[in-house]
């Protein structure tokens, strides 16, 4: 098992911890180009995958982040070949068993966006177990997405909104932000204030639509397997440079923090 980092390691790359995003998700992207450029089958670029999340969790742990949420499979990702697929289901079900005892040695809440229903029973049933054994951990959040779209969650929202109103429970005048946002998948959690998306890709692919509203977008050439403690603090460096106005005035000041107040 690959041991990750102390932040110590890289004193060189400073991050204020008083100005922390209060959530950084997260689109490991480039599983599969990281195994071609390396002569390998794609499910090694997917296993290599899994041990950036062990280093990007404990950083995110180390250096005090509250929720972090990595998108694993997209909605959309059920499209691509079953032995892949199966592949990945396999690793879901392997990393959750091999690191709860970790998450729980850390004081880490796993909670889980998507469509749960349409994963393998034994991921389902392992989820639930590490979902149940971890909610009451404090420390940090962080949040699977697994088989997730976020047109899809937007649609399961208003559909159960469309239900309230047609049974008069509810009048659309009553339906604002809040409750759009109470009925997402992600709900309860803060919007993501950084989002970054490895390999190069300059796209959403379907990931957090309306909960990224006024995200700040972070792009990297690096390949999701070579992502790791470095890097994810080169990306929360960055981010403390930005100037974030969610429309009203620049002033010049206030670069990173975690939103209007
Ligand atoms: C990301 O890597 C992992 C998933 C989408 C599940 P990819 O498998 O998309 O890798 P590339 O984009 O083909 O390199
Ligand atoms: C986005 O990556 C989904 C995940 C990382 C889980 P994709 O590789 O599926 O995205 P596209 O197809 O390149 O947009
Ligand atoms: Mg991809």
């Amino acid at each position: 098992m690959a041991s990750t980092l102390p932040l110590s390691e890289f004193p060189e790359l400073s991050v204020d911890p008083a100005r922390l995003p209060r959530h950084v998700a997260i689109i490991m992207d480039g599983n599969g180009r990281w195994a071609q450029r390396h002569g390998l089958a794609r499910r090694e670029g997917h296993r290599r995958g899994k041990d950036s999340v062990r280093a990007v969790i404990d950083a995110a742990r180390e250096i005090g982040l509250p929720v972090l949420s990595l998108f694993a499979f997209s909605a959309e990702n059920w499209n691509r070949p079953p032995e892949e697929v199966n592949w990945l289901m396999e690793l879901f079900h392997r990393y959750l068993m091999t690191e709860s005892r970790r998450l729980m040695k850390r004081g880490i809440r796993i909670v889980v966006v998507g469509d749960k229903a349409r994963l393998p029973g034994r991921v389902c049933r392992v989820l639930d177990e590490v979902v149940a054994a971890t909610a009451g951990n404090r420390a940090m959040t962080v949040a699977l997405a697994l088989s997730y779209g976020g047109r899809q969650d937007l649609v399961r929202a208003v559909r159960r909104i469309a239900e309230e109103v047609a049974a008069g429970r509810l009048s659309a005048e009553q339906v604002d932000e809040p409750m759009l946002a109470s009925l997402l998948a992600t709900s309860g959690l803060p919007d993501p204030d950084l989002l970054i998306r490895t390999s190069g890709e300059q796209r959403i692919s379907n990931f957090f639509l309306y909960e990224a509203a006024y995200t700040e977008l972070y792009f990297t050439e690096t390949l999701w397997p070579d992502f790791r403690e470095r890097e994810f603090l080169q990306a929360l460096a960055a981010y403390q440079n930005r100037e974030r106005r969610f429309g009203a005035i620049g002033n010049g000041v206030g670069r990173g923090g975690d939103g209007p107040r």
